[in-house]
């Protein structure tokens, strides 16, 4: 029987693979691999995998046909989804990772810690998408994953190198 997609991601989350995470050295215990680099459980990571894989099923994405998943971990340990959206006047698209951060703010999250995003082949988010991330979450971990269940790990500083952020503003 053909497994779905969400099947299969589920599934190789909890075979805890680290198949793309660097290389580790030799004597080191799982929970201690599990929590490297990004601070997240492997049961963390593959829920917030699981929740952007669901979302990403009720992406609107007609004219691309290209369906993303975004979750958002927030620093309490809710999590908050969002896909993309597109529009037939196409530059009004809004991308996952925004539409997740936007559902999180009007939640009244504002500090985030990871942020999973399921695609067909395990895209990293464009880069207005890395702007409005590194606003609510700079040490933010970014996991990317496509629907053969691989997945790479990022920082957010790694994606946005030397950001623009809030810091840079003059204070009131
Ligand atoms: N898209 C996202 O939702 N997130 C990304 O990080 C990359 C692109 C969407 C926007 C558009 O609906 C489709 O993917 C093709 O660009």
């Amino acid at each position: 029987m053909t497994k779905t997609a969400k099947q299969q991601i589920s599934e190789s989350a909890n075979q805890r693979t680290l198949a793309l995470a660097p290389q580790r050295s030799a004597g080191a215990s799982v929970s201690a691999l599990a929590l490297e680099p990004s601070g997240l459980s492997e049961d963390q990571i593959a829920e917030l995998i699981a929740a952007a894989a669901a979302v990403r099923e009720r992406a609107y994405a007609p004219y691309s046909r290209f369906l993303v998943g975004a979750a958002l971990r927030a620093a309490d340990g809710t999590i908050f989804a969002g896909c993309n959206v597109e529009n037939a006047s196409y530059g009004l698209t809004i991308c996952a990772e925004r539409n997740a951060i936007a559902q999180a703010i009007a939640t009244g999250a504002r500090d985030f810690t990871a942020v999973a995003v399921v695609s067909e082949n395990g895209v990293t988010p464009c880069g207005a998408c890395r702007q409005v991330l590194v606003e609510f979450g700079p040490e933010m971990t970014v996991i990317v994953v496509d629907l053969r269940g691989r997945r790479r790990i990022y920082t957010l500083a790694e994606l946005l190198l030397d950001a623009f952020g809030p810091k840079h503003l003059p204070g009131d």
